[in-house]
């Protein structure tokens, strides 16, 4: 178990903070979202103690977890907000992040969310293309505004994660090519309603290798020189996010404290302040997922499974990227067993874990897939008519209620029909 997450067994049950897990089933149902909001602090304060040597300003991924009490926390703690989205944009604005702690990335954004956004007053709006340089420009003056612009760049640096997630590599659509700088830098020059604030790259997710920054900022400072040598006042270098999180206890995330060790040396000598995007690193091993047994079942090979009533629709994690994610049984139990823990969709790719050692838990127990806190609730779905689950905050021995279970009513709310 990991020392670090307050979910903890007290009397061989498990608990959130000091709120047993067992009782939050029995108020509000499974399959439920459970989120420590000690952990979120706990995370925030050790990303934010690694890098304090280093002139910088947090903007949490929201896209890892939306749940505007989450984003509030984190807000109140000092933190910004890295959107992707108009949606995204609503949902910091609503949680109360102030606009000129948001920065606005995306490589497809649409231009009334172009609009709303330097409309709202972000810090920095992303550019990731020649042709969205162009759109912002037209936007921009057609509100009268010059937009403060980002350019990411493609540092061409292949992180080691799961290819779906890494992000750097010029085989991906993400950022501007180094070919294409040149036309950037001149059409900055040219352009009246934008001006160049800052430099920004994201190389992926989960990437455990600080060398992969490292590798990557000394492109980005590269093109910060050039910068600064046409003549540009580049106040902002944005390294993205992508900071790991344990999810396997046998495969320990590598700490923050030495990506900070790598950093901090080649990013301090540039005077500009520095832009952090961290996601899952904030809020992935706040959250539980609370799943209760439905039926056990063995087949004629002797295989046993476990099917519970959550889902891929409510983490696809495990089906999207085999990624692995510990399951506790809620009431501790003397034996385990080997299973397959699956939900009720009709995918075959519906699963938690695969011959997994498991706690021998009966039909109508409780289980708990941790580490769920990024890319969780926020990837959830309708699929199979399924409805998106309720999610609960604890902190101390208070539990509240942050987003109530969909209904039937609201699944089909939109239909015209
Ligand atoms: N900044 C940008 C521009 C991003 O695209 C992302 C994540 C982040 C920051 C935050 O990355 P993080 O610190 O959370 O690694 N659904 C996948 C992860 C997709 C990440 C997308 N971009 C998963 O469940 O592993």
């Amino acid at each position: 178990m990991f020392d670090t997450i307050p979910f903890q067994y007290t009397d061989d049950t498990l608990a959130c903070e000091d709120v047993r897990l067992d009782e939050l089933a029995a108020t509000y149902g499974t399959p439920l979202f459970v989120t420590s909001s000690r952990s979120l602090v706990e995370s925030y304060t050790a990303f934010e103690l690694a890098f304090a040597g280093l002139p910088h300003f947090t903007c949490y991924s929201v896209k890892a977890n939306f749940n505007l009490n989450v984003i509030r926390i984190l807000g109140e703690l000092g933190c910004g907000c890295d959107v992707n989205s108009g949606g995204e944009l609503f949902r910091a604005l609503k949680a109360g992040i102030k606009p000129e702690k948001i920065v606005f990335a995306g490589v497809g954004k649409k231009p009334e969310e172009i609009a709303s956004a330097l409309e709202a007053g972000v810090l920095l709006m992303k550019v990731e293309s020649v042709s969205e340089l162009h759109a912002i420009d037209r936007i921009a003056g057609e509100l009268g505004m010059v937009a403060p612009v980002a350019v990411r760049i493609n540092p061409n640096v292949t992180a080691e994660t799961h290819p779906y997630i890494t992000t750097g590599d010029s085989k991906e659509k993400f950022g501007i090519d180094e070919a294409e700088l040149e036309e950037v830098f001149g059409l900055l020059g040219k352009l009246k309603n934008v001006t160049l604030k800052g430099l920004d790259m994201h190389i992926g997710s989960q990437i455990f290798d600080p060398d992969f920054y490292v590798e990557a900022s000394v492109k980005l400072l590269d093109i910060f020189n050039s910068a600064k040598e046409l003549g540009f006042c580049v106040d902002y270098l944005d390294i993205g996010g992508g900071f790991p999180v344990t999810y396997d206890p046998s495969k320990p995330a590598t700490p923050i404290g030495q990506f900070a060790e790598k950093l901090i040396p080649i990013l301090a000598p540039t005077g500009a302040k520095i832009i952090f995007e961290p996601g899952r690193y904030l809020v992935a091993n706040a959250s539980v997922l609370l799943t209760r047994i439905l039926y056990r079942k063995r087949n004629h090979t002797g295989k046993e499974f476990f099917v519970v009533d959550a889902a891929m629709t409510e983490l696809i994690r495990p089906a999207l990227y085999h990624s692995h994610h510990e399951i506790l049984s809620v009431v501790r139990h003397d034996s385990t067993i080997k299973a397959d823990v699956v939900g009720p969709v009709c995918e075959s790719s519906d699963f938690f874990a695969r011959h997994r050692e498991i706690d021998a838990a009966g039909e109508g127990e409780l289980l708990a897939v941790l580490s769920a806190g990024a890319y969780g609730a926020v990837m959830s779905s309708n699929y199979n008519g399924r409805l998106r689950p309720a999610e609960v905050l604890v902190s101390g021995s208070e539990a509240k209620l942050v987003r109530k279970r969909e209904t039937l009513e609201q699944l089909i709310q939109n239909e015209v029909f």
